[in-house]
């Protein structure tokens, strides 16, 4: 039996990070993974692979139709899809050797097999040998798996999930999309670049459920009209069937109740991820799953057991590499005794469509439903010289603050580079900052930031440049 200060289960970016900061802080930490390599859903299968693949196809349908209105045509321009599909293979690699290098240089003890709790304070591990840890806290960091809905089997060859679609090695000529959720739109924008024909069909009357209407509602018209993707919303898909090698779809429209029927070389089903605890054995260590499959935990990320934390896609809140990550580093800190602090409303979200959608804080639909005052400041790429040089005119940013004090309550960028832009405005808002300290601070010229001065300075009608 070897005894640790800290076992950590899964080496998700929840996982591997809180190991990096227990032993950043004298903890001897273990770090159990089930699969061969580390990294967990993010580095493996999730934002990894798919920003490889949403660069390549980007650059390829950039070449196509855009650089000819600047003057520059290529000719036979082909995709070697095996390349392509290689390329992210080789890109994964390099992350996930880069965290096995990072557990050595911190002396983190790696343990490979799946972990199951034996009692509240050990655990075994189950893999080449079986073996029993123990240790004084516990970290359960096991992450999340694709769902899907009834009527639909995903059989991983034709009905797939996102973890298949981003190992395809092929372009298919038509794929079906079930959910208008981020990977719908995400891998959808994909393929669509690459030349596959994409529909996707949404249970709701909207795309991407959670982001700011008025901008997701822009961001679907520029995939219809520039990736030609069709959308069928307010449908709700019934069955998913495989004849002959190929998709075929049934849903209900739920405005008029006719029937949809689809078909496609392959479905891919994302229409969300449920948290994962499947042979962790937690009934041995005094600990169950709320209605949601989610492991219940305080605002310490403690579970019903203190000594045992959990963090990442199996608790509460949004299901992002970085919010878990941040939990990671909360809970170490908290076994240290330190005074760790998190600020879910300052954690921002992106979807890396082109333009890109990020937001942080409050959208216009949540103010509204809490009766919270607010004003609106809102300007468009179309004004923006740096946004003009670039070919890059849709979108706009919109920033909401507080009616009274001006406080920033959210931010909402359909944008060119918006995932890099948005960390100014969770700086601004860790720091409760209002639009104005926006509006004051000088931003370079020429640059897509200049648009969200802009709209900070729109709050009070105050833009320059419209
Ligand atoms: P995970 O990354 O899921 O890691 C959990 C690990 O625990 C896994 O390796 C698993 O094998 C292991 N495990 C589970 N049970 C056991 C056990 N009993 N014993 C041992 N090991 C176990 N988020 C973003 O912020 N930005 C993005 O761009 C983004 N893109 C995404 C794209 C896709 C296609 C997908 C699917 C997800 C994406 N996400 C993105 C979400 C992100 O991947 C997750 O939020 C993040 O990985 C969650 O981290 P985690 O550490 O909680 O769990
Ligand atoms: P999601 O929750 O974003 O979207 C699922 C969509 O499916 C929703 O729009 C939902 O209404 C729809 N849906 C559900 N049931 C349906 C039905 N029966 N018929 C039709 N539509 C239906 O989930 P998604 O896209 O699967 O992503 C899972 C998680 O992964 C997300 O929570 C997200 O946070 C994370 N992720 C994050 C990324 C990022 O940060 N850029 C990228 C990809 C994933």
């Amino acid at each position: 039996m070897s005894r640790f200060d800290v076992i950590v289960i899964g080496s998700g970016p929840g996982g591997y990070v809180c190991a990096i900061r227990c032993a950043q802080l004298g903890m001897k930490t273990a770090l159990i993974e089930k699969y061969p390599t580390l990294g967990g859903t993010c580095l493996n299968v999730g934002c990894i692979p798919s920003k490889a693949l949403l660069d390549y196809s980007e650059r390829y349908f950039e070449l196509q139709h855009k650089l000819p209105q600047m003057g520059i045509t290529a000719e036979k321009v082909k995709i070697d899809a095996k390349k392509l599909f290689a390329q992210k293979d080789a890109v994964v690699q390099k992350t996930v050797e880069g965290v096995r290098f990072l557990m050595r240089k911190n002396k983190i003890e790696v343990f490979h097999g799946v972990g199951t709790f034996v009692d509240p304070h050990t655990v075994k591990v189950q893999g080449e040998k079986e073996v029993q840890l123990q240790a004084n806290y516990i970290v359960i960091a096991t992450g999340s798996k694709p769902s899907s809905i009834p009527g639909v089997t995903i059989d991983k060859k034709r009905i797939i999930t996102s973890t298949e679609a981003l190992s395809l090695g092929k372009i298919p000529k038509t794929m079906l999309i079930i959910g208008a959720g981020v990977i719908g739109l995400e891998l959808g924008s994909v393929f669509a670049r690459l030349g596959t024909k994409v529909t996707i069909v949404e249970y709701l009357n909207r795309v991407l459920p959670g982001f700011d209407l008025e901008a997701a509602k822009a961001l679907q018209r520029i995939l219809e009209k520039e990736l030609e993707i069709t959308f069928y919303l307010n449908h709700k898909v019934t069955a998913v069937e495989v004849k002959r090698g190929r998709t075929y779809l049934t849903a209900e429209s739920r405005t008029d109740a006719k029937e949809l029927k689809q078909s496609a070389e392959y479905c891919l089903v994302a229409t969300g991820r449920r948290p994962y605890t499947e042979g962790l054995g937690l009934e041995n260590a005094g600990l169950q799953t709320d209605e949601r499959g989610r492991i219940p935990v305080n605002e310490h990320l403690q579970t019903a057991q203190p000594h045992i934390y959990a963090i990442g896609d199996v608790v509460r809140g949004p299901m992002l590499a970085h919010k878990a990550s941040d939990e990671g580093i909360f809970v170490a800190e908290h076994i240290a005794g330190l005074k760790p602090h998190i600020n879910y409303l300052a954690i921002p979200s992106v979807v890396y469509t082109w333009p890109e959608l990020a937001m942080v804080g409050f959208t216009e639909e949540e103010l509204k439903e809490q009766n919270v005052p607010y004003k609106v400041g809102k300007f468009p790429f179309m004004a923006s010289g740096r946004a003009r040089a670039s070919l890059d005119t849709e979108g706009f940013i919109k920033v909401l603050a507080h009616k009274e004090t001006d406080q920033l309550l959210g931010v909402h960028m359909l944008a060119p580079r918006a995932a890099d832009m948005i960390a100014e405005v969770a700086l601004a808002m860790e720091y409760k900052a209002s639009a104005e300290d926006i509006a004051l601070t000088c931003h370079p010229h020429p640059t897509f930031s200049e648009v969200l001065r802009e709209a900070a300075l729109a709050v009070d009608k105050k833009a320059i440049h419209i």
